[in-house]
């Protein structure tokens, strides 16, 4: 990835650096989901609809999900400059590709916290598997709590045993279907390039364990490798101790666009602020493609609340390595933004 070198001064240069982070945004699938255009002192984000999974995510609600991660990671990265960004969300019904409008009108310093968690844009990762079996640091979550609140949302922790283990089996039954489906493997296929691939999006087989390790209660992750046996070998010595982690939801009190939006800043608050405190978190959202069980999860586990994701939580040392596409492949000039673009 190419990296500005020296402190951005013009709105293009601003443009570069802000976006050179937020492509760093998780997405569902690393499907990247997303356009940026830039002029003056504004950033317009859009969803490249090309790039929904029109078999998983009919509604575009993953695709609005990871837009919203990339438009947090837009604000925090303005802040990080000393910039106050200025948000207007979907702004208007004749363009329903445009996300958000992002403009940077004023300067304060960024505080202490800003500037340690915008220093995770680049390195947080996605965990999948298992995790060591040591506590969260204490008031971890707390503040990730806080953290969804921030964006209208919430961040609900299944800690009772019957709840978690439903949650759990809801991931598992939800995997176990979507094994079964011949049109969402091959959407899968897409996103999931064989060792050594040149590819700049979709999971990488570094992202992702060979083996997965069973944990109680089992939370199964996607099936990446397809039965290929790609994926990074184990690193822990077999028979070790190790745990699923604390579960949560986060949830939308509705289920309309600007709400995945909200989850979408939210989720990427929540993953960044946990990074900042060297936790790492596993996302599924496997049970959330499918109406049924998503539905189940809402009435009996989230109090009638829009589920999202499900996210783990725990102490790991993390080794995936994840890709992403050029910031200038997803950065166009604002006279683009009703010419060339699609
Ligand atoms: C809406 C959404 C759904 C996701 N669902 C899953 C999932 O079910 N399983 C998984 O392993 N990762 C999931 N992810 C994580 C992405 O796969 C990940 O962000 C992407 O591959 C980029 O990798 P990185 O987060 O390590 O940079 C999801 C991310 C988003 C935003």
């Amino acid at each position: 990835m190419s990296e500005p070198m020296t402190v951005p001064i013009t709105g293009e240069e601003v443009a570069r650096y802000v976006v050179a982070r937020a492509v760093w945004a998780p997405s569902v699938h690393n499907t990247q989901p997303w356009r940026f255009t830039a002029g003056g002192q504004q950033i317009s984000l859009y969803t490249d609809t090309g790039r929904r999974l029109a078999v998983a995510d009919p509604d575009g609600r993953e695709m609005m999900i990871s837009c919203g991660a990339a438009l947090f990671s837009v604000r925090l990265a303005l802040r990080s400059l000393g910039y106050i960004p200025r948000t207007c969300v979907l702004p208007g019904p004749a363009q329903p590709e445009l996300v958000a409008r992002v403009s940077w009108p004023e300067r304060a310093d960024a505080d202490e916290f800003e500037r340690r968690l915008s220093g995770h844009l680049l390195t947080r990762r996605t965990h999948r598997g298992a995790f060591d079996p040591e506590p969260l640091p204490s008031g971890l979550l707390a503040a990730l709590r806080a953290a969804a609140e921030r964006d209208g949302t919430a961040l609900r922790v299944v800690a009772d045993g019957g709840r978690r283990a439903a949650l759990a089996a809801a991931v598992e039954n939800a995997e176990n279907e979507l094994r079964l489906g011949g049109e969402r493997l091959r959407e899968l296929a897409r996103w999931t390039p064989a060792p050594g691939s040149a590819c700049r999006d979709g999971v990488p087989a570094t992202a992702y364990p060979a083996r997965a390790e069973r944990t109680e209660p089992h939370f199964p992750g996607r099936d990446f490798a397809r039965g290929h046996g790609w994926g990074v070998p184990p690193l822990s010595a077999a028979g070790s101790r190790r745990a699923a982690g604390v579960a949560g939801l986060l949830t939308t009190t509705a289920d309309r666009p600007a709400d995945w939006v909200n989850a979408g800043q939210a989720l990427q608050r929540i993953l960044l602020t946990a990074s900042t405190a060297g936790a790492a978190v596993a996302l599924h959202s496997q049970p959330l493609e499918l109406p049924w069980l998503r539905e189940f999860i809402r009435t009996q586990l989230s109090d009638d609340a829009y589920p999202h994701l499900v996210l783990r939580f725990g102490l790991v040392t993390q080794v995936a390595v994840s890709v992403r596409r050029d910031p200038e492949d997803v950065l166009f000039p604002a006279a683009a933004d009703h010419a060339g673009l699609r």
